[in-house]
């Protein structure tokens, strides 16, 4: 079976030109936003050349998308730049915008995300139903033909977005057919189209790999590790006592869930909020602090409650509830969001 696959890429501007572009401007170093959670996204944007390259491949069934994108790197572009480890959606390093849809390049099925192109039965609805205006035919392609614009492709706060194809044959990469599969839209073997874009909401670095310092440095200002104050782990002649820290199968329920949170990113990118530009500290950091207000164990609740009730803490959150639809470990992070916001209003102050 053969299918494309359509990469949004990106090659930064060299470092040494970025440099002298900064320290010629006087708005180089801008200072912080004031945000207890550390500087705004837009701060650290780079810039670059932003365009599409399609690969026309032949892909087994059961295949991932990452097996996809190891294969073109493998044997036809090793310039194409992405990032993932486990390649069983333990990581969380390969969160990628699949057809729009933030999600994990290893746990991707090329089955579920092949669209019929344009030209295929019903493929134009189709892409449109996923927001993409009508893509490329094979007519309009040049092969082995990659075209770069970096003039209407460029986003000025460096986030990664959706960049819809223009339908210009002058805006779109060629398809890569160096591997043998044909670019054949009309074939029954043929499974359409795949459209992979950077992760939404993060600054790009290369192709596919976004900028996660500030989502981790996010999560860490909360203090994500327990704070149990040592009286309660000593016997009263002052042994360390192990059994102070047993807790009953309900209240380990409670966090149980979110202590599977690998910190992917796919929430933030799903968040309209987040990924919209806004000052908010993001649901990965608030699943992250929420794992630890629920635990009985912490004695930190109430200070940590305090660190999230600022205007980009959870307050921030608009209950879209987007961010649920597509976390690889299950958790309901809209439910929990909306959990946080009612314990914070319930708060001791
Ligand atoms: S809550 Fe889910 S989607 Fe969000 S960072 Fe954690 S694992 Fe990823
Ligand atoms: S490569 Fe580790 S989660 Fe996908």
């Amino acid at each position: 079976m053969n299918v494309t696959i359509r990469v949004h890429r990106f090659t930064p501007k060299p470092e040494e030109d970025r440099a002298r572009r900064h320290s010629s401007s006087p708005f180089g170093a801008k200072a912080r936003n004031g945000s207890p959670f550390g500087s705004s996204p837009s701060r650290r944007r780079v810039r670059g050349k932003h365009w599409t390259q399609d690969y026309a491949i032949q892909v087994q069934p059961g295949q991932t998308v990452l097996d996809c994108l190891l294969g073109i790197k493998r044997d036809t572009d090793p310039t194409l730049a992405f990032r993932y480890s486990c390649g069983h959606g333990i990581c969380g390093s390969d969160a990628v915008a699949i057809n729009g849809t933030p999600t994990l390049l290893c746990t991707a099925k090329v089955e579920d995300y092949a669209k019929p192109e344009s030209g295929q039965n019903g493929g134009a609805n189709a892409m449109a139903d996923e927001g993409f205006r009508p893509t490329a035919t094979k007519e309009n392609v040049v092969a082995n033909n990659a075209s770069v614009n970096d003039s209407n492709q460029s986003y000025d706060d460096g986030r990664s977005r959706i960049i819809p194809s223009s339908g210009d044959p002058n805006n779109l990469g060629g398809f890569d057919d160096s591997n043998g599969a044909a670019a054949n839209s009309d074939s029954p073997s043929n499974l359409g189209l795949i459209e992979i874009a950077p992760l939404p909401g993060f600054p790009v670095l290369r192709d596919l790999i976004v900028d996660i310092d500030q989502m981790m440095s996010q999560i860490k200002k909360l203090e994500p590790y327990l704070k149990a104050d040592g009286k309660l782990a000593t016997t009263e002649d002052g042994k360390i006592d192990m059994f102070e820290y047993l807790q009953r199968p309900e209240e380990l329920k409670r966090y149980e869930l979110l202590s599977n949170c690998i910190s992917c990113g796919v929430c933030e990118g799903s968040c309209p909020v987040y990924a919209g530009g806004e000052a908010f500290i993001g649901p990965a950091a608030l699943i992250a602090a929420s794992r630890f207000i629920n635990d009985s164990r912490d004695d930190d609740t109430n200070a940590r409650l305090n660190a999230i009730a600022t205007a980009d803490g959870i307050t921030a959150c608009q209950s879209v509830r987007a961010c649920s639809r597509e976390c690889p470990r299950g958790i309901d992070v809209g439910e929990e969001m909306w959990q946080l916001t009612e314990r914070v209003k319930n708060r001791q102050i």
